[in-house]
Protein backbone atom coordinates (compact mmCIF):
# COMPACT_ATOMS: atom_id res chain seq x y z
CA UNK A 1 0.00 0.00 0.00
CA UNK A 2 1.26 3.71 -0.88
CA UNK A 3 1.75 5.56 2.35
CA UNK A 4 0.60 9.37 2.81
CA UNK A 5 2.65 11.71 4.54
CA UNK A 6 0.84 15.01 4.45
CA UNK A 7 2.92 18.34 4.22
CA UNK A 8 1.35 20.67 6.62
CA UNK A 9 3.17 23.63 5.29
CA UNK A 10 0.26 25.78 4.00
CA UNK A 11 -1.41 25.32 7.46
CA UNK A 12 1.36 27.31 8.86
CA UNK A 13 0.83 30.04 5.37
CA UNK A 14 -2.29 30.76 6.45
CA UNK A 15 -1.39 31.50 10.23
CA UNK A 16 1.77 33.43 9.29
CA UNK A 17 -0.66 35.37 7.17
CA UNK A 18 -1.84 37.17 10.29
CA UNK A 19 0.27 36.23 13.11
CA UNK A 20 4.26 36.88 11.34
CA UNK A 21 5.13 39.35 13.91
CA UNK A 22 1.94 39.30 16.57
CA UNK A 23 2.80 35.78 17.96
CA UNK A 24 4.04 37.08 21.68
CA UNK A 25 1.13 39.14 21.70
CA UNK A 26 -2.22 37.28 21.21
CA UNK A 27 -2.82 35.72 24.03
CA UNK A 28 -2.04 32.28 22.51
CA UNK A 29 -4.83 32.47 20.09
CA UNK A 30 -2.60 32.08 17.15
CA UNK A 31 -4.76 29.83 14.51
CA UNK A 32 -4.25 27.57 12.58
CA UNK A 33 -2.83 25.65 14.50
CA UNK A 34 0.15 23.57 12.67
CA UNK A 35 0.39 21.04 15.00
CA UNK A 36 -3.68 20.65 15.37
CA UNK A 37 -3.46 19.96 11.96
CA UNK A 38 -1.18 17.05 12.12
CA UNK A 39 -2.90 15.41 15.52
CA UNK A 40 -6.00 15.53 12.63
CA UNK A 41 -4.44 14.32 9.83
CA UNK A 42 -2.74 11.35 11.53
CA UNK A 43 -6.48 10.58 13.47
CA UNK A 44 -7.56 10.11 9.64
CA UNK A 45 -4.61 8.16 8.74
CA UNK A 46 -2.02 9.60 7.69
CA UNK A 47 1.03 7.74 7.82
CA UNK A 48 3.99 10.60 8.10
CA UNK A 49 3.88 14.37 8.84
CA UNK A 50 6.04 16.42 6.51
CA UNK A 51 7.08 19.95 7.18
CA UNK A 52 9.57 22.20 5.33
CA UNK A 53 12.07 24.75 7.62
CA UNK A 54 12.78 27.00 5.23
CA UNK A 55 15.24 29.76 6.06
CA UNK A 56 13.25 32.64 5.37
CA UNK A 57 11.16 30.95 7.95
CA UNK A 58 8.05 32.04 5.90
CA UNK A 59 5.68 29.12 7.17
CA UNK A 60 6.74 26.65 9.24
CA UNK A 61 9.33 27.87 12.46
CA UNK A 62 11.51 26.23 14.17
CA UNK A 63 9.49 26.15 17.02
CA UNK A 64 6.52 24.02 15.33
CA UNK A 65 9.22 21.17 14.47
CA UNK A 66 9.66 21.07 17.73
CA UNK A 67 6.37 20.42 19.37
CA UNK A 68 5.41 18.48 16.24
CA UNK A 69 9.17 15.76 17.45
CA UNK A 70 7.20 16.26 20.71
CA UNK A 71 3.44 15.62 19.90
CA UNK A 72 2.81 13.46 16.50
CA UNK A 73 2.54 9.72 16.99
CA UNK A 74 3.79 8.57 13.26
CA UNK A 75 6.84 9.86 12.11
CA UNK A 76 7.99 13.47 11.24
CA UNK A 77 9.73 14.01 7.73
CA UNK A 78 11.77 17.46 7.88
CA UNK A 79 12.26 19.32 4.28
CA UNK A 80 15.48 20.95 4.71
CA UNK A 81 18.05 22.68 2.36
CA UNK A 82 21.59 20.72 2.40
CA UNK A 83 23.49 23.75 4.60
CA UNK A 84 25.38 22.83 7.39
CA UNK A 85 23.31 25.03 9.49
CA UNK A 86 20.06 23.00 8.62
CA UNK A 87 22.00 19.72 8.97
CA UNK A 88 22.86 20.65 12.49
CA UNK A 89 19.46 21.76 13.89
CA UNK A 90 18.50 18.19 12.01
CA UNK A 91 21.08 16.08 14.26
CA UNK A 92 19.74 18.03 17.22
CA UNK A 93 16.16 17.07 16.36
CA UNK A 94 16.55 13.79 15.35
CA UNK A 95 13.51 13.21 13.21
CA UNK A 96 12.90 9.86 11.45
CA UNK A 97 13.28 11.39 7.81
CA UNK A 98 14.80 13.96 5.83
CA UNK A 99 14.26 15.35 3.05
CA UNK A 100 16.93 17.43 1.04
CA UNK A 101 15.50 20.52 -1.10
CA UNK A 102 16.48 23.17 -3.19
CA UNK A 103 15.80 26.12 -2.02
CA UNK A 104 15.74 29.56 -3.92
CA UNK A 105 14.59 32.35 -1.28
CA UNK A 106 12.08 33.72 -4.98
CA UNK A 107 10.14 31.16 -5.47
CA UNK A 108 6.58 30.90 -4.30
CA UNK A 109 7.05 27.11 -3.42
CA UNK A 110 9.56 24.62 -3.99
CA UNK A 111 10.32 24.66 -7.60
CA UNK A 112 13.00 22.71 -9.76
CA UNK A 113 14.39 18.98 -7.66
CA UNK A 114 17.19 19.34 -5.49
CA UNK A 115 20.70 19.27 -8.42
CA UNK A 116 22.84 16.56 -6.87
CA UNK A 117 25.14 16.59 -10.10
CA UNK A 118 26.20 20.47 -9.54
CA UNK A 119 26.25 20.08 -5.49
CA UNK A 120 27.91 16.71 -5.57
CA UNK A 121 29.96 17.27 -2.31
CA UNK A 122 27.93 19.21 -0.35
CA UNK A 123 24.92 16.88 -0.95
CA UNK A 124 27.76 14.07 0.50
CA UNK A 125 28.19 15.84 3.43
CA UNK A 126 24.57 16.24 4.14
CA UNK A 127 24.01 12.49 3.47
CA UNK A 128 26.66 11.27 5.76
CA UNK A 129 26.43 13.22 8.51
CA UNK A 130 22.69 12.32 8.95
CA UNK A 131 22.96 8.76 7.77
CA UNK A 132 25.71 8.39 10.56
CA UNK A 133 22.94 9.91 13.37
CA UNK A 134 20.42 7.07 12.25
CA UNK A 135 18.19 9.78 10.10
CA UNK A 136 16.05 8.18 7.05
CA UNK A 137 17.36 10.12 4.14
CA UNK A 138 15.99 11.50 0.93
CA UNK A 139 16.75 13.14 -1.86
CA UNK A 140 13.92 15.54 -3.55
CA UNK A 141 15.02 15.36 -7.34
CA UNK A 142 13.88 15.51 -11.13
CA UNK A 143 13.12 12.26 -12.18
CA UNK A 144 16.27 11.92 -14.60
CA UNK A 145 18.33 9.65 -15.34
CA UNK A 146 22.34 11.42 -14.05
CA UNK A 147 20.14 12.80 -10.48
CA UNK A 148 18.96 9.26 -9.92
CA UNK A 149 21.93 7.29 -10.27
CA UNK A 150 24.33 9.76 -8.37
CA UNK A 151 21.57 9.67 -5.84
CA UNK A 152 22.37 5.98 -5.34
CA UNK A 153 26.03 6.12 -5.33
CA UNK A 154 25.92 8.69 -2.76
CA UNK A 155 24.33 6.07 -0.10
CA UNK A 156 20.77 7.75 -0.34
CA UNK A 157 18.11 5.23 0.87
CA UNK A 158 15.30 7.07 -0.59
CA UNK A 159 14.96 9.29 -3.53
CA UNK A 160 11.28 11.75 -3.64
CA UNK A 161 10.32 12.02 -7.42
CA UNK A 162 9.70 15.73 -8.05
CA UNK A 163 5.94 15.40 -9.50
CA UNK A 164 5.70 19.20 -10.18
CA UNK A 165 6.47 19.40 -14.20
CA UNK A 166 3.84 16.60 -14.21
CA UNK A 167 1.35 18.75 -12.63
CA UNK A 168 1.81 21.50 -14.41
CA UNK A 169 1.26 19.70 -17.39
CA UNK A 170 -1.87 18.10 -16.39
CA UNK A 171 -3.81 19.81 -18.83
CA UNK A 172 -1.55 19.87 -21.50
CA UNK A 173 -0.17 18.11 -24.53
CA UNK A 174 2.90 17.15 -22.33
CA UNK A 175 0.88 15.32 -19.47
CA UNK A 176 1.70 11.81 -21.11
CA UNK A 177 5.39 12.78 -21.58
CA UNK A 178 5.45 13.89 -17.92
CA UNK A 179 4.17 10.64 -16.76
CA UNK A 180 6.42 8.50 -19.20
CA UNK A 181 9.15 10.34 -17.33
CA UNK A 182 8.05 9.67 -13.99
CA UNK A 183 7.38 6.09 -14.63
CA UNK A 184 10.92 5.64 -16.06
CA UNK A 185 12.56 7.65 -13.37
CA UNK A 186 10.45 5.20 -10.87
CA UNK A 187 11.53 1.98 -12.32
CA UNK A 188 15.44 3.65 -12.69
CA UNK A 189 15.63 4.28 -9.27
CA UNK A 190 14.11 0.75 -8.13
CA UNK A 191 16.54 -0.96 -9.98
CA UNK A 192 19.26 0.77 -8.50
CA UNK A 193 18.34 -0.09 -4.97
CA UNK A 194 16.68 3.44 -4.02
CA UNK A 195 13.04 3.43 -2.35
CA UNK A 196 10.86 5.71 -4.22
CA UNK A 197 8.81 8.53 -2.68
CA UNK A 198 6.87 11.19 -4.65
CA UNK A 199 5.77 14.86 -4.59
CA UNK A 200 4.67 18.23 -5.12
CA UNK A 201 1.60 19.37 -7.03
CA UNK A 202 -0.52 16.05 -6.43
CA UNK A 203 -3.92 16.92 -6.02
CA UNK A 204 -7.47 15.00 -5.64
CA UNK A 205 -7.82 14.48 -9.79
CA UNK A 206 -4.32 13.78 -10.60
CA UNK A 207 -3.81 11.15 -8.17
CA UNK A 208 -5.84 8.78 -10.02
CA UNK A 209 -2.66 8.35 -12.50
CA UNK A 210 -0.02 9.32 -10.00
CA UNK A 211 -0.70 6.17 -8.05
CA UNK A 212 0.05 3.67 -11.21
CA UNK A 213 3.31 4.92 -11.20
CA UNK A 214 5.40 1.44 -10.48
CA UNK A 215 7.12 1.04 -7.10
CA UNK A 216 5.93 3.86 -4.96
CA UNK A 217 6.48 3.98 -1.45
CA UNK A 218 4.68 6.97 -0.34
CA UNK A 219 3.45 10.11 -1.80
CA UNK A 220 3.46 14.05 0.37
CA UNK A 221 1.08 15.73 -0.37
CA UNK A 222 0.11 19.65 1.02
CA UNK A 223 -1.46 22.50 -1.01
CA UNK A 224 -4.43 20.18 -1.91
CA UNK A 225 -5.06 18.33 1.39
CA UNK A 226 -5.15 21.61 3.32
CA UNK A 227 -6.99 23.61 0.81
CA UNK A 228 -9.40 20.86 1.10
CA UNK A 229 -9.47 20.81 4.93
CA UNK A 230 -10.81 24.66 4.82
CA UNK A 231 -14.32 22.88 3.39
CA UNK A 232 -14.43 19.43 4.96
CA UNK A 233 -11.97 19.56 7.64
CA UNK A 234 -8.68 18.10 8.05
CA UNK A 235 -9.71 14.24 8.95
CA UNK A 236 -12.01 13.94 5.78
CA UNK A 237 -9.89 15.74 3.33
CA UNK A 238 -6.86 13.36 4.55
CA UNK A 239 -9.41 10.44 4.59
CA UNK A 240 -10.25 11.53 1.46
CA UNK A 241 -6.78 11.52 -0.04
CA UNK A 242 -6.40 7.99 1.02
CA UNK A 243 -8.61 6.71 -0.35
CA UNK A 244 -7.76 7.82 -3.56
CA UNK A 245 -4.60 6.69 -2.75
CA UNK A 246 -6.10 3.05 -2.62
CA UNK A 247 -7.98 3.89 -5.97
N1 LIG B 1 7.47 17.19 -1.51
C1 LIG B 1 8.38 18.18 -1.40
C2 LIG B 1 9.83 17.80 -1.38
C3 LIG B 1 7.99 19.53 -1.28
O1 LIG B 1 8.93 20.48 -1.16
C4 LIG B 1 6.61 19.83 -1.24
C5 LIG B 1 6.15 21.23 -1.05
O2 LIG B 1 6.64 22.08 -1.95
C6 LIG B 1 5.69 18.78 -1.37
C7 LIG B 1 6.14 17.47 -1.51
C8 LIG B 1 4.23 19.02 -1.32
O3 LIG B 1 3.80 19.73 -2.44
P1 LIG B 1 2.31 20.23 -2.54
O4 LIG B 1 2.11 21.23 -1.45
O5 LIG B 1 2.23 20.80 -3.89
O6 LIG B 1 1.43 19.02 -2.34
Amino acid sequence: MILLGVNIDHCATLRQARYRDAGATTGGAVEPDPVTFALLAERAGADGITVHLREDRRHIQERDVWRLRECIGTRLNLEMACTPAMTELALKLKPEFVCLVPENRQEVTTEGGLDVTGNRERVRACVDALKAAGIQVSLFIDPDEPQIELSARLGAPYVELHTGAYAHAFHTARRAAELQRLRLGAVRAHDLGLIVNAGHGINYVNIAEVRTLPHLHELNIGHSIVSRAVFTGVEEAVREMKARIRG
